[in-house]
């Protein structure tokens, strides 16, 4: 196998950047092809914590080559600062970081287009992160966004931008009655000054990888946000702008869906969702407590709490479907540790009516009945054990479990935030 794909199954924050740095390993190539610093992705390493918003979780490892890919849309400050903060940490980003001169870039007024638009929504809001990630996109559909490549050409680039700040302070102005003006020249110079400081990494990724790949060279693509957050197969509206199951990579990485060969997702033992939105499982009492404080919920990006609930098997089905998932990644079982009883969605109720399909409406996922199935706790310290043998009995049957509803394996199970507190029952790759 070549080319591997690692996509989250839930509301996002699964644990991406833990597994993808694990399985760096046996990479070439990392590949992130869509979304931007709206991620959040933690990789420890020795006990230091790094959170990772643009680069791929490969970074760390020297050598390996990561490809910021041409689905992305990219704030340039955003993505220079991570540079310097890698280097401070002593990696070299040269030689090995590709950014896609396909790519869309992220401008101050994509920022509060993102904030004019959550505040007309009031109670409808969707709690983005505010990084301009929808507008982004929303001007990449539009066809009016500025790529990469544009900052190359001085005067188309100042056209392009000229008439976008015209358009958004319209916009601000007389749509969202949000007034803001943008300053051309400073607009101009800033992102100049930083795309000079990026330019060596800027290249045509769909050819490198494209190339790469037929080389059998192994690429492994990062998934960022998850399924449920998926534009089209998430759940709409409150979702992010991008394709963030495994359906994006083709486009985001301009290499065709015959080359991805495998997809596993990653799921918590549990959920959690970051924003707003419906999320049948969610637990707003002590056990949600609880399991917050287990596993420190609080967003890796904008440092909000996540809504936590029981694991959502019902959904992960879906997302199981819809990724062709070859196997799934558990995460965060020891956050389980202490529950005397574990609860597992695994149906709907709708009316009444168990239902045979994930609802595409946010206003039927709203109106939902979880039906659960209710497992036996262990009560035991899972974040040492080294082999799935070593689990106590009622944490194999989790997994297990899980195993038999979804009809997929479970290769690897993460018992904790480092590098080696994962159990890898089988390697797959
Ligand atoms: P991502 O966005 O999917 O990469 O996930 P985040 O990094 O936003 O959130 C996952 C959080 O859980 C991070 O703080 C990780 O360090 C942490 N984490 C990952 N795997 C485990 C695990 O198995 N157990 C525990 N306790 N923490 C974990
Ligand atoms: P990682 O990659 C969890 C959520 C936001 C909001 C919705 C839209 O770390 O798993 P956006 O700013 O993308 O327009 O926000 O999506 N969201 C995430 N939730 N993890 C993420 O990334 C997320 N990225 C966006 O909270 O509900
Ligand atoms: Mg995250």
């Amino acid at each position: 196998m070549s080319t591997l794909a690692i996509v989250g199954t839930q509301w996002g924050d699964e644990g991406k950047g833990k597994i993808v740095d694990i399985l760096s390993e046996g990479a070439d190539y990392i590949v992130r092809y869509q979304g931007g610093n709206n991620a959040g992705h933690t990789v420890v390493v020795n006990g230091v914590k790094y959170v990772l918003h643009l680069l791929p979780s490969g970074i760390l490892h020297d050598g390996k080559k990561c490809v910021l890919g041409n689905g992305m849309v990219i704030d340039l400050e955003g993505l220079w600062n991570e540079v310097e903060f890698i280097k401070r940490v002593g990696k070299s980003p040269e030689g090995r970081l590709f950014v896609s001169e396909r790519a869309h870039v992220i401008f101050p007024y994509h920022k509060a287009l993102d904030a004019a638009s959550e505040k007309l929504k009031g109670d409808g809001s969707i709690g983005t992160t505010l990084k301009g990630i929808g507008p982004a996109y929303r001007d990449k559909a539009g066809r009016v966004g500025i790529r990469i490549a544009d900052l190359k050409d001085e005067e188309s680039f100042k056209e392009k931008l000229r008439w976008n700040i015209r358009e958004k302070e319209l916009t601000l102005k007389h749509v969202y009655n949000y007034p803001v003006s943008f300053n051309f020249d400073e607009i101009y110079s800033h992102t100049m000054r930083i795309y000079e400081k990026v330019a060596d990494f800027v290249c045509d990724t769909v050819s490198l990888l494209n190339r790469a790949i037929d080389a059998q060279e192994r690429v492994l693509f990062e998934g960022a946000q998850a399924t449920l957050l998926d534009i089209d197969v998430g759940t709409y509206p409150f979702v992010t702008s991008s394709n963030s199951s495994a359906l994006g990579i083709p486009a985001g990485a301009g290499v065709s869906p015959k080359k991805v060969e495998k997809v596993y997702g990653i799921a918590k033992a549990y959920t959690t969702r970051v924003g707003g939105g419906p999320f049948p499982t969610e637990l707003k009492d002590n056990t949600g407590e609880l399991l917050r404080a287990r596993g420190h919920e609080y967003g890796s990006t904008t440092g909000r709490p996540r809504r936590c609930g029981w694991l959502d098997l019902f959904a992960v089905k879906f997302s199981a479907q819809v990724n062709q998932l070859d196997g799934l990644v558990i995460t965060k079982l020891d956050v389980l540790d202490a529950f005397d009883q574990i609860k597992v969605c695994v149906g709907y109720e709708l009316n009444g009516q168990l239902i045979d399909r994930f609802p595409s409406t946010a206003r039927e996922l709203e109106q939902v009945k979880p039906v659960y199935e209710t497992l036996p706790g262990w009560k035991q310290k899972t974040t040492n054990v080294k082999s799935f043998n070593e689990l106590p009995e009622e944490a194999k049957n989790f997994i297990k479990f899980v195993e038999d509803y979804l009809g997929i394996p479970v290769p690897i199970i993460s018992t904790g935030p480092q590098r080696d507190e994962t159990v890898i029952r089988e390697r797959i790759w």
